[in-house]
């Protein structure tokens, strides 16, 4: 492709959407991915996950020769590592995907080359890439431009928040902070805050892991409120009138690439100092398995009522409403938990948002509703909520559908 511009690594929930979007304001990208699939998928025009308004932006980009994939980066002037950043053995973060990309992107850097990370990464990431590219590269020390810059979008609103969110945008040093934020100012609509890398990488771990923090208050004021016997969204809804307080929703756990991984990445690295945010993520992870807990128990008692097993619905496997994402998901958790104590209960599992599952046999929610004794509302996807209330059914509505 002739005058590419940007080298787009990793075209998962994130990297593909901002090429598309890139390519669609008439910027020619060359996208990356290793994954032979989602390369063919891209360059056929379609896309390989659901997000709204996601396909029309690729149709068009690549239509219209703005966007070209293959498995293996060609040279251009700014290079975007978009690449997954998990958690290893004992939640230590694995920055391997961004060292592999880093490394197959070195050969083809240049003077003037603009080089950003997006990845969410332990704080010192963008430092220790530096490194490696200076180590391979000395002749372009000082030449390059390097920065980080985290990605805040909701699934479900990528392409819109893509354009309108602001962004925290930090170099390893001045000159790199300017030449990113510039590269942004092109398709970003929110305001761009610079700062440096370091506090750039720190404050995306943040922000996750406030949000994680705050859901694992409500989680566990949904704990005490079973105890108590108190319905917890009344109580939630209540306490929100206080002018002052601002109680999030609980739900069947956390889940997903981000909030139920980033705050290991503090935690891990700052062990001593971290104790609220790691205590978080062991009660959100207890709520999880509280309800596979709270199943079983249900359903013992409805065999022992009824004298006879139960048909049981899990409604959702996602790791939060309307999406296909399951990464993470504390919904699969607790339905893979459930069915590890299966013993001859009929199960219809439930996910609205994908068509097949390799371990799970999926069911239509209407249905799995209409059939089933307990209905064990995992997720609140927007389907579920058209269900009506029925008075016969065993309700364990986690994640607050008929709220
Ligand atoms: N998904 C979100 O909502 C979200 C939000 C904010 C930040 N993030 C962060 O953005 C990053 C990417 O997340 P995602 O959800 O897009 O991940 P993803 O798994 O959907 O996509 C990543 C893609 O990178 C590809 N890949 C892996 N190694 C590669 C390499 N060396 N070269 C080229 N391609 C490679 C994978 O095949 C995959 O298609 C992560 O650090 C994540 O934490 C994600």
């Amino acid at each position: 492709m002739k005058n590419t511009e940007v080298i787009m690594i990793g075209l998962g929930y994130i990297g593909l959407p901002t090429a598309a979007l890139i390519a669609e304001g008439g910027t020619h990208v060359h996208g990356v991915d290793i994954n032979q699939q989602v390369v063919d998928t891209i360059n056929r025009g379609e896309i390989h996950i659901v997000e709204p308004s996601l396909g029309n932006s690729v149709a068009n980009a690549v239509k219209n020769g703005f966007l070209k994939a293959s498995t293996t980066p060609v040279e251009g002037n700014t290079y975007l590592i978009v690449v997954p950043t998990p958690f290893k053995d004992k939640n230590e973060p694995d920055i391997s995907f961004v060292e592999a990309a880093t490394k197959a992107v070195i050969p083809l850097l240049k003077e003037g080359d603009l080089y950003i990370i997006e990845s969410t990464s332990p704080v010192g990431t963008t430092d220790k890439m530096k490194d490696l590219i200076y180590e391979e590269r000395p002749e372009l020390k000082n030449k390059l431009y390097l920065a980080y810059c985290p990605e805040r979008v909701l699934p479900g609103n990528v392409m819109h928040e893509l354009v309108h969110n602001d962004r925290v945008i930090g170099g390893i040093d001045e000159r790199s902070t300017e030449k990113a934020i510039k590269f942004y100012s092109k398709y970003v609509k929110g305001q761009l805050h610079p700062t440096n890398a370091r506090t750039a990488e720190m404050c995306k771990l943040v922000e996750n892991s406030s949000r994680d923090v705050q859901i694992a208050f409500a989680n566990e004021l949904s704990l005490i409120c079973d105890k108590a016997d108190i319905n917890v969204w009344e109580l939630i809804t209540l306490a929100n009138k206080h002018p002052r307080v601002n109680i999030l929703q609980p739900g069947s756990g956390v889940g997903g690439h981000c909030i139920a991984v980033d705050p290991y990445f503090l935690v891990s690295d700052y062990p001593m100092e971290s104790k609220i945010i790691s205590t978080a993520r062991q009660v959100n992870n207890y709520k999880s398995f509280w309800c596979a807990e709270k199943v079983q128990n249900t359903k013992l008692k409805f065999e022992l009522d009824h004298g006879r097993k139960a048909k049981i619905a899990l409604m959702g496997l996602a790791f939060k409403p309307d999406i296909d994402d399951l990464r993470e998901s504390p919904a699969k958790y607790i339905a893979q938990r459930v069915l590890q104590n299966a013993n001859n209960e009929e199960y219809y599992i439930v996910e609205p948002n994908i068509k097949e599952h390799n371990v799970f046999k999926l069911t239509d929610y209407k249905s799995a509703y209409e059939k089933a004794d307990i209905v064990v509302f995992l997720v609140a996807h927007k389907e579920f909520k058209t269900l009506s209330k029925e008075p016969d059914k065993i309700l364990l509505d986690f994640s607050g559908v008929f709220k």
